[in-house]
């Protein structure tokens, strides 16, 4: 029987929760393929995870997203063998692993073009992007959109891809120098939302028009500026919460502002059934190799380390993607 090295978790909260044992690890089952994992990829959804505001099962692993190479098939695995080198982002809890047995319709194979490390840096953020740019809202060329937190993972992304589909894009982010990473990432503006009037500074740089859509993935700090910067029957996709659950508020709220549309959106259920998680996947892919969107790795840790990963996610000392190596 192999071995494998995980995070575990018996309680929630600060870093030091995130335990690494070692365990046997069975044969797959049927339906299964055994990964040896080169590279994990670390998303914002795993601190909330880890601090306990997503409730999570105990003992419970942590992470969703990794790559690596196919060592051993399960009963009834059609259309992968040994060697093959894949990724996933939706196989469940439990990606913080050396090796693991996952769901084989739940990975798909990597292009030759895309290596491991860069598959794991870009998988579920860029499955994120690819469906708030092509469904949340279907971009068309002269959109308007603002992307918060546009240097880091998903921001980046969603930023680059955007631009690609021929929107005006405007980013905001935590500094001068995330903005410097915002506009390289593709934004045609970077407002620092640090300073206290970015809600005017956003309006200003769209000429008074306002946004079509905003997606806001920092929550409670910018939600009611993201209202504020929503042209009339424009779109505010809440995605994220890095500063906080967004406060109750009254609906008429959204009359006020302009006849808004508000959305709480997720990857999961987008990517819930193996045909569509596939079509995205390749899509994805595709952008990739067109180049709408590029991996960028801002910070690369040995698995050991994901205390540090998590504590540079949390201080908000990161740009674009965290790689965990195991
Ligand atoms: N709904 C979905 O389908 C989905 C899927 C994937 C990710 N997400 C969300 O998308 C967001 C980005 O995820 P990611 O993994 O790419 O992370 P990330 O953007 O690399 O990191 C989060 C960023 O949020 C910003 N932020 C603003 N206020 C913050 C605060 N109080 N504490 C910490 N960060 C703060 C920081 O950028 P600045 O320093 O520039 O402010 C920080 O770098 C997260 O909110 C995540 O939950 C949602």
């Amino acid at each position: 029987m192999a071995s494998a090295r995980r995070v575990e978790l018996t309680e929630f909260g600060g870093v030091e929760v995130m335990r690494l044992v070692t365990a046997e690890l069975p044969a797959p089952a049927a339906g299964e393929v055994q990964l040896r994992q080169t590279a994990i990829g670390f998303n914002y959804i795993d601190v909330y995870q880890r601090a306990g505001k997503y409730p999570l099962p105990s003992p419970t692993g942590l992470g969703h997203e990794a790559a690596g190479v196919v060592e051993a098939v399960g009963e009834g695995v059609e259309g992968l063998r040994e060697g093959d080198r894949v990724v996933y982002m939706n196989a469940g809890i439990g990606a913080y692993a050396d090796r693991r047995n996952v769901a084989a319709d739940k990975v798909v194979k990597l292009p030759e073009g895309i290596d491991e490390v860069a598959a794991a840096a870009v998988f579920f953020k860029a499955m994120t992007a690819q469906y708030l740019v092509k469904k949340t809202h279907r971009v068309q060329p002269g959109d308007i959109v603002v992307v918060h937190a546009a240097a880091g993972g998903v921001g980046q992304i969603l930023s680059s891809w955007a631009k690609a589909l021929g929107a005006t894009v405007i980013g905001t982010a935590g500094s001068p120098a995330k903005c410097e990473t915002a506009l390289a990432a593709g934004c045609d503006v970077a407002v620092d939302y640090a300073q206290a009037d970015w809600v005017r500074q956003v309006i200003d740089a769209t000429g008074g028009r306002k946004a079509r859509v905003v997606y806001d993935s920092v929550g409670q700090h910018t939600f009611m500026g993201s209202l504020d910067c929503t042209a009339p029957f424009g779109l505010v996709a809440l995605y994220g919460a890095a500063s906080g659950p967004v406060a109750a508020f009254e609906p008429e709220l959204l009359n006020k502002k302009g006849c808004l549309f508000l959305t709480r959106p997720s990857v999961f259920p987008h990517n819930a059934d193996t045909q569509t998680f596939r079509a995205n996947a390749a899509d994805v892919f595709q952008a990739i190799e067109q180049g709408a969107i590029r991996a960028t790795i801002g910070a690369r840790y040995p698995l050991e380390q994901v205390a540090e990963a998590h504590r540079a996610a949390e201080a908000r000392a990161t740009t674009g993607a965290i790689v965990l190596l195991p």
